[in-house]
């Protein structure tokens, strides 16, 4: 019998819970090991409060719930953590205590759940010599070696959805229509929402946009008889030469910036060049909450079980992950490396202009 411990970490996304059931499933049902529950993160192993038994009954009904039963954090790093001195904030490195914790505790694995940062967080505690096993999980689809992470198609759904109800208004109005969608420096959520969503212009952070060049793509469709245009912005895009808006700098409390703003930026440039009348939705935490989508579902579901197997099998330090139908599992090292970003020459970017979409180039 094996004890193991579970957090979510990073960012919240659809199909957290559904990961945490399909461990706690696996993990009880199948083998009768005791499931320990860390909340909000890391933070769960430096407060004694913030840890509880996960058992059949605190997941039940938990698989089509957005968010996750256990809370996360994205400030939390323990080899970088804020701590109050004499009135200021200084980083320290706590991440002994987290190991002493877990040895303390008797934990014969933890599953991370995470993102690009909490998987980093994984692999160093790895390297301390926790057993770790990591669930790759963000909205944004940038971890690599998993041909995709749950919670994207969720956010994929969600902003396809608010382009279709944006199209009519759009259209009734004569307008152009921005919508600003997340995925902080990889493009994924913009692309392909953009090509579900019928949308005329597509702006990544993997290329750099040419302002002049969208005015004249809108233009002539005006010319064309079409009598609005639809921007999907990714919130890291930026114009040639120019930097990425950003909403609030990295500071010591958040250590990455907050990006936001550049459907505004497009918004003040369009109005520019252009005799059209222009409106922006920023679709923001929408894309993060809601329920799963059955993808997503059944991705986190097959995630958790994995995870699980992973542990059995003392494959510490690896991630699991998706290659074409099959769940198997990478060296988190592998993941973390460098991002997922979209190709600019790729077969994504290729197909969205031979539709006529407008990239930004
Ligand atoms: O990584 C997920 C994500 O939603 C990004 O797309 C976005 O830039 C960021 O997190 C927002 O973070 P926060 O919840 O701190 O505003």
């Amino acid at each position: 019998m094996k004890k193991i411990a579970v957090l979510t970490g990073g960012g919240d996304c659809p199909g957290l819970n559904a990961v945490i059931r399909g461990i706690v499933k696996s993990a009880v049902i199948r083998r009768n090991w005791e499931v320990i529950g860390i909340e909000d993160g890391f933070d769960g192993f430096l407060v004694d409060t913030k840890r509880r038994p996960l058992t059949l009954e605190s997941v039940r009904g938990i698989l089509p719930r957005g968010g996750t039963i256990l809370g996360t954090s994205n400030r939390g790093n323990p080899f970088s953590y804020p701590v109050e001195r004499e009135g200021k904030t200084e980083l320290v490195d706590v991440s002994g205590q987290v190991v002493e914790k877990i040895r303390g505790m008797g934990l014969d694995a933890l599953v991370v759940i995470g993102g690009d940062g909490s998987l980093k967080i994984a692999l160093e505690l790895f390297q301390k010599g926790v057993p770790v096993v990591g669930v790759p999980k963000t909205i944004d689809n940038d971890l690599r070696e998993t041909d995709v992470t749950f919670g994207y198609n969720t956010a994929l759904e969600t902003a396809t959805d608010a382009l279709d109800k944006l199209h009519s208004t759009a259209e009734s109005h004569h307008r152009v229509m921005i919508m600003e969608v997340m995925g902080r420096y990889a493009g994924w959520i913009a692309l392909e929402s953009g090509i579900a969503g019928g949308a005329d212009v597509i702006l990544i952070p993997e290329i750099p946009f040419d302002m002049e060049g969208i005015c004249r793509a809108i233009r002539q469709r005006s010319e064309r008889g079409n009598r609005f245009s639809i921007v999907v912005v990714a919130e890291g895009a930026h114009p040639k030469g120019g930097g990425r808006v950003v909403k609030e700098q990295a500071s010591v409390t958040h250590t990455v910036e907050r990006l936001g703003g550049i459907g505004d930026y497009l918004a003040k440039e369009l109005a520019l060049c252009l005799n059209m009348e222009t409106r922006v939705t920023v679709l923001g935490h929408l894309q993060r909450g809601g329920s799963p989508t059955t993808f997503d579902r059944c991705l986190a579901s097959r995630f958790g079980v994995k995870a699980v197997d992973l542990v059995e099998r003392e494959m510490f330090g690896h991630m699991v992950c998706l290659r074409g139908r099959d769940i198997l599992s990478v060296p988190i090292e592998d993941a973390v490396q460098t991002l997922n970003l979209v190709d600019p020459d790729g077969p994504m970017a290729r197909a969205a202009e031979e539709l006529g979409i407008m990239m930004g180039r």
